[in-house]
């Protein structure tokens, strides 16, 4: 339609992207085969019909089991050019990515050998491309907090090249609250703060991050939208949302697109913003992602317009940066 080539062709920054989320079947049979190391499947039409989730559980078992065969830094160079080549396409011009450091030392591969291939791969798209990035690290919620401070201890060598902190995996029954300590101490060594919130988990897990954990962005957020004075603060706050459509359609927390709640936050006056999650495993990237809701939702080109201008708005990009790119 012509709307979808109105979003595809407009400049946009991604701000919810897990890198391990976009390791796609070709690379990790590749990487299983260098590293010698033994996949449950035996083809790539095997590791792809895996993916079929009913609830994020579902979704986090097999997405830890896929980053084993992350090894060497080379491999998560070869992950994160991947794709920055593939959103190049998309036009997208900035990203901010997530990585999962716990979800590799836990495995005895060292916080260095992730972070370097990922800082490798940035340096490349800046020159080869003129992509802007930032990196994002999250703790795994479904761990102690204890493990989120060794893990803020691991990256202070790195500390000038990581922008933020965020909180990510199993929501419900780890709530905000729990990090409270280690989301302070990020704060005071200067980091930006997000967190996923609302995605499985309650409105008073929105709460807590704003209150607990003090965030600057709100990740996916969903469920705000059950709390009439919740949705009213994140309006006043001009809290960015980084929404995810088709992640939201495979992890069933919305029952398909044509329920998805997009158009009504932006109807609200919320910051929202479209973003692909896990593209690898949730069936699309960026430009997917708008796809899925321009055929499902009745979207208008300013909607579509908004949303490209909030991902620029609600980035970690400074003010003159974000002045170049709107
Ligand atoms: N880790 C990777 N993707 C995630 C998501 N959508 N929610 C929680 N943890 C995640
Ligand atoms: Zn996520």
């Amino acid at each position: 339609t012509e709307l979808m080539a109105y979003a595809a062709a407009l400049p946009k920054a991604e701000l919810h992207l897990h890198i391990e989320g976009s390791l796609e079947p070709e690379l990790m049979f590749k990487l299983a085969q260098r590293n010698k190391i033994e996949l449950p499947y035996k083809s790539v039409e095997e590791i792809r019909s895996a993916y079929q989730f009913s609830n994020l559980q579902d979704f986090l078992d097999i997405y830890y089991q896929g980053m084993s065969v992350l090894q060497t830094e080379e491999d998560f160079f070869d992950l994160t050019m991947a794709y920055l080549n593939r959103v190049r396409a998309d036009n997208v011009r900035h990203v901010e990515i997530f990585f999962d450091p716990q979800g590799h030392t836990a495995r005895g591969v060292p916080f260095g050998t992730a972070i370097g291939g990922i800082l490798t791969a940035f340096s490349l798209a800046k020159i080869q491309f003129g992509m802007t990035t930032k990196l994002i690290m999250c703790f795994l919620r479904h761990l102690p907090e204890e493990d989120a401070f060794d893990t803020l201890k691991q990256a202070e060598p790195w500390l000038d090249q990581i922008s933020g902190v965020g909180l990510d995996s199993s929501e419900v029954g780890h709530p905000p609250s729990k990090f409270e300590r280690v989301f302070a101490r990020a704060k005071e060594l200067g980091l930006k703060l997000v967190a996923h919130a609302g995605e499985e988990g309650p409105p008073e897990y929105v709460y807590e991050a704003l209150d607990q954990l003090t965030i600057d962005r709100l990740d996916h957020g969903n469920r705000s939208l059950e709390d009439q004075a919740l949705i009213e603060r994140l309006v006043r706050e001009e809290m960015t949302l980084t929404v995810c459509p088709l992640s939201n359609l495979k992890l069933c927390v919305v029952d398909d697109l044509t329920s998805h709640p997009i158009k009504r936050m932006l109807d609200l006056g919320l910051r929202a913003t479209i973003n692909s999650d896990d593209p690898s495993y949730f069936g699309g990237y960026m430009n997917e992602n708008f796809k899925g809701i321009i055929d499902a939702l009745d979207l208008s080109k300013d909607d579509v317009r908004t949303l490209c201008e909030n991902s620029f708005r609600g980035s970690f990009l400074s003010d003159g940066e974000k002045r170049a790119q709107l």
